[in-house]
């Protein structure tokens, strides 16, 4: 089993690059699948969620060729519209290929990805936008058996909740669809503007993504296209957790700055400070950061959810007590008892509300990631902690960050996996 040693308490300093965005890469993977032609899809993050997402292109018939952060995919030859069980369950973002799959054939078969460590994730606004879209879906032994028969229709679509997900599924069905498709209470994620973005290029005209209504039109075909994956806004405020931990002088290449506004705030308040050169990030931390009253995590441009469990390893040593309301996903404080084993004081109430209270100093443990941010934050913890923090399960960690242990080292981290 790998796991990542690390030995706490230096202070970070360096330079590090950002990696692209797994949640573009994922959904504008699941685009290829809609299109017909060569894709060449650069600043494609190495991961194992990316790795399961070419998986399932190669089964349906896509040829893929890997050369370092490129994929280049020509989706010609796709032929089959079913995903496996073991493919779906390697990743449970493989939904996203339901609206994709329906744009290119008509018809999806995948299996239902059920609930996952974050939660119960349930697809029901997926599924009923689908329907609203003339999409008859039938669930029979686990699997769901999707079919347009008379077409995919566009039309108005509005979502009770701007889930990121349904937003792409509907984006990508409606590649295919009779008409314009309007989605009220959309998604306004950076990674959905990306999508829209290479849907684009991919000759798509689509107008307000990034914003509360989305009107898209297909074209006549959806082709393929080169594009360049976004950096991802979770790693870097994944870098400046570990920094706020641990204490020191970063700088983070690659940045989009308008996309850390809404983390930003956060870490100010906690006694940070950044500043911009172009798309570099200068980020400054105290020895010891101060508590943030309150943080709610909300849909973008809130504070992402994402972002939640990295900032709190961060304020488990901050002077005074800290309050985080998590609301977007109901099962999403699991590294609070690893935390606690590493000595900090925190307690939920709810099952939603965090009661951080900073202690002087964390201690290192051995500790188990449950998922992929609660992970990372155990390695962010693990940095400002005194001695030795054993971090298992880092698989999880893998699915979102890049080689994590390569990146602090770079930051002067005692860091290694083994
Ligand atoms: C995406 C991101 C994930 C991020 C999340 C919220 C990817 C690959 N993953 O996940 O990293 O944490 O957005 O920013 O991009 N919901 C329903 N019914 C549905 C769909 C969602 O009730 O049909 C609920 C979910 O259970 C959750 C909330 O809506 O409580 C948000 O989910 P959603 O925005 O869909 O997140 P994902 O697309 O799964």
């Amino acid at each position: 089993m790998k796991k990542i040693i690390v030995n706490g308490g230096n202070p970070l300093c360096g330079s590090v690059d950002l990696q692209g965005s797994k949640n573009s890469a994922l959904p504008i993977l699941a685009a290829v699948a809609a299109a017909d032609g060569i894709s060449v899809i650069h600043n494609c993050p190495d991961l194992t969620d990316v790795t399961a997402a070419l998986k399932i292109l190669e089964h349906i018939g896509c040829k893929i060729k890997r050369e370092g952060h490129t994929v280049i995919a020509d989706s010609s030859c796709a032929n089959r519209f079913d995903i496996p069980e073991s493919l779906m369950r390697e990743m449970r973002s493989s939904i996203v290929f339901l609206g994709a799959l329906l744009a290119r054939f008509g018809n999806a078969s995948v299996s239902s990805p059920g609930g996952c460590e974050i939660g119960l994730r349930p697809i029901d606004l997926h599924l009923n936008a689908l329907r609203n879209m003339n999409v008859q879906i039938s669930e029979r032994g686990g699997r769901l058996n999707c079919k347009a028969a008379q077409g995919i229709n566009g039309g108005n679509i509005s979502l009770s909740f701007p889930s990121v997900g349904a937003t792409e599924n509907i984006m990508l069905a409606s590649m295919s669809a009779r008409g314009e498709t309007v989605v009220t209470n959309a998604a306004r994620e950076p990674e959905i503007i990306d999508l829209a973005s290479f849907l684009q290029k991919c000759g798509a005209k689509i107008s307000g993504a990034g914003q509360s209504v989305i009107r898209i039109n297909p074209p006549e075909k959806l082709t393929g296209a080169e594009h360049t994956i976004i950096s991802d806004r979770i790693v870097a405020s994944t870098f400046m957790a570990c920094a706020a931990s641990a204490g020191g002088k970063i700088a983070v290449s690659g940045v989009i700055r308008e996309h850390l506004d809404p983390i930003i705030p956060v870490f100010e308040a906690a006694g940070c400070e950044s500043d911009f050169n172009g798309r570099e990030l200068i980020f400054k931390a105290p020895s010891r950061v101060s508590r943030v009253k309150s943080i709610r995590t909300m849909p973008y441009p809130g504070f992402p959810t994402d972002s939640q469990a990295i900032v709190m390893a961060m304020l488990a040593k901050a002077k005074g007590t800290s309050v985080i309301t998590e609301k977007i996903f109901e099962n999403r404080f699991r590294h609070v008892p690893e935390l606690v084993k590493m000595g900090a004081d925190i307690r939920v109430e709810d099952g939603c509300v965090a009661v951080v209270e900073g202690v002087e100093e964390l201690h290192g443990a051995k500790v188990t990631a449950c998922d992929l941010r609660g992970g990372s934050a155990l390695v962010a913890a693990a940095l400002g902690a005194a001695g030795k923090t054993v971090v298992e399960e880092i698989h999880h960690i893998d699915r979102g960050c890049e080689a994590i242990e390569k990146s602090l080292t770079a930051l002067g981290a005692d860091i290694k996996r083994e």
